[in-house]
């Protein structure tokens, strides 16, 4: 199949306008706006011969009142329309084998498994979305001018990538919600374009009444806020006074701030945790952390999504440790697990990648392909994991395991074992699951983070290597999170 461009007119034929809007709505992210619409064959047949400028694809259902996909695929072919046919709707890859080769239709691309019953529950649509991304992503892939996993601009240079491998050691991103107007700051804020950092507040400046910080144009745009990690005390102890008594009010936005004070106490003991593994202090904080992050999610679960996703910065183990810790959490809950067994989890999801603080920066955070040997050196994250908190005889076994399983597959294809099938513990299949999901996702400064649904789709192409039931759990819980934007 050959690739479709961002201006691709696309003719939607469906009966159902609730299936119709997730296609259009799915579509228009993808940067496909040019959309017509068609309730049948026949008026679809229409608007496709009529058409100017003449429409490059046509997403198809296959069955419909007055003409269905399959004679409008014909009529398609026999008046010889150009546009690619992408057929959904047919209940099994037989059907579509048949449909394809006897009529010789020259379908351009199927998309199956989606309406089994024929229903458009929430549900069924979500998976509709899945089915179509993939089919599309197919089509982009095979297109560089759309689809690129290719490095941003200038990041081929060494020197480039020097300049961000020092940005990513000496600063940390910080949560805006914390610089409160008319507060004094001890210590001074940052923001960065393409790795170029700028001051954009003084230590011990008053932050200025107008919030420059949502409205600046860096600001709006990025989002993001930077400390410099000398000032690491400075920020530690601004933290102890925000949340010691200096946010008053309940408004809604001293709710916001709350959480963020809370957010950020927990990324400052996480990093200190990856820094410091082998201390007792360290663990003892980061447990504390984990149940309180537990007793948050059990007892507000509404707060959950507010946790899931600290950021979508850089990557920082540290932010990806919370981000699959909480993850792991939420999947967990919604698979039934009770409060005893999330512990060992939470606290196993918060170490799973401790071995990397082993691994140069300049191999984790490198642009580009690595080369058999840095790969090598990646692998022994999971080693180097075990071997630094092996010690601590107050970690519960079982935390041990989304260490030692998250980069397993039940395929038996992931690492460092090979092992498969029923060897892979409960913990280790969710881990590996939102491991995966939470660094496609994360987005770097040489690379677009994938959207949600795009990292399933991905993870789709090999469900070989994950369990359906636990998946399709995690799906769901994504699902109820994107509609809640
Ligand atoms: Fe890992
Ligand atoms: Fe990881």
């Amino acid at each position: 199949m050959s690739g479709i461009k961002l201006n691709t007119k696309v003719l939607v034929v469906d009966d159902s306008i609730p299936v119709r809007t997730v296609i259009k709505r799915l579509l228009s992210k993808i940067g496909l706006t040019n959309i017509v619409e068609a309730e049948n064959g026949k008026i679809g047949f229409e608007k496709l011969t009529t058409a100017d400028p003449p429409f490059d694809m046509v997403l198809l259902d296959n069955q419909m009142p007055v003409m269905d996909g399959e004679t409008f695929v014909k009529k398609v072919r026999e008046n010889d329309v150009l546009a690619k046919v992408v057929l959904y709707g047919l209940k099994t890859e037989t059907d579509q084998i048949k449909l394809d080769q006897s009529a010789n239709l020259g379908i351009d691309g199927f998309i199956s498994k989606i309406f089994h019953q024929r229903s458009t529950t929430e549900d069924n649509l979500l998976r509709l979305e899945l089915e179509l991304t993939n089919c599309l992503l197919d089509h982009f892939r095979s297109n560089r001018d759309v689809w690129s996993d290719g490095i941003s601009a200038g990041f081929e240079s060494p020197k480039k990538i020097r300049q961000y491998n020092d940005f990513l050691t000496n600063y940390m991103p910080i949560e805006p919600n914390i610089i409160i107007p008319g507060l004094k700051i001890p210590l001074s804020i940052y923001t960065e374009k393409d790795t170029i950092v700028k001051m954009i507040l003084e230590a011990d400046a008053i932050v200025p009444e107008q919030e420059i910080f949502y409205q600046g144009d860096d600001i709006k745009k990025a989002g993001h806020l930077f400390v410099h990690l000398d000032d690491r005390e400075k920020y530690k102890n601004f933290l102890k006074e925000l949340s010691s008594g200096k946010i008053k009010g309940s408004s809604e936005k001293m709710d916001r701030v709350r959480a963020a004070v809370i957010k950020e106490n927990s990324k400052m003991v996480t990093k200190d945790f990856m820094e410091n593994p082998r201390s007792g202090e360290t663990v003892k904080e980061a447990k504390n952390v984990v149940s309180e992050m537990i007793d948050n999610i059990l007892n507000n679960p509404s707060s959950f999504y507010g946790l899931m996703k600290i950021n979508t910065y850089d990557y920082y183990t540290y932010l990806h440790s919370i981000n699959v810790c909480t993850l792991s959490i939420g999947l967990a809950v919604s698979l039934g697990l009770k409060k005893e067994e999330l512990d060992p989890l939470a606290i196993g999801a918060l170490m799973h990648d401790m071995g990397k603080s082993r691994i140069p920066s300049s191999i984790i955070n490198k642009p580009g392909r690595l080369s058999e040997e840095e790969f090598t050196t990646i692998k022994n994250h999971v080693n180097w994991g075990h071997e630094l908190l092996e010690s601590h005889k107050d970690l519960p076994p079982e935390s041990f395991i989304p260490l030692k399983q998250h980069h397993e597959k039940l395929s038996g294809k992931g690492y460092p074992n090979g092992i498969e099938g029923d060897q892979l513990h409960l913990f280790g299949r969710i881990a590996s699951i939102v491991d995966i999901y939470d660094a496609l996702t994360t987005e770097r400064s040489y690379k677009k983070a994938f959207k949600p649904f795009e990292a399933v789709s991905i993870l789709l192409k090999t469900p070989e290597d994950f369990d359906e039931d636990i998946f399709n759990n995690f799906v769901t819980m994504l699902g109820k999170q994107i509609r809640d934007e």
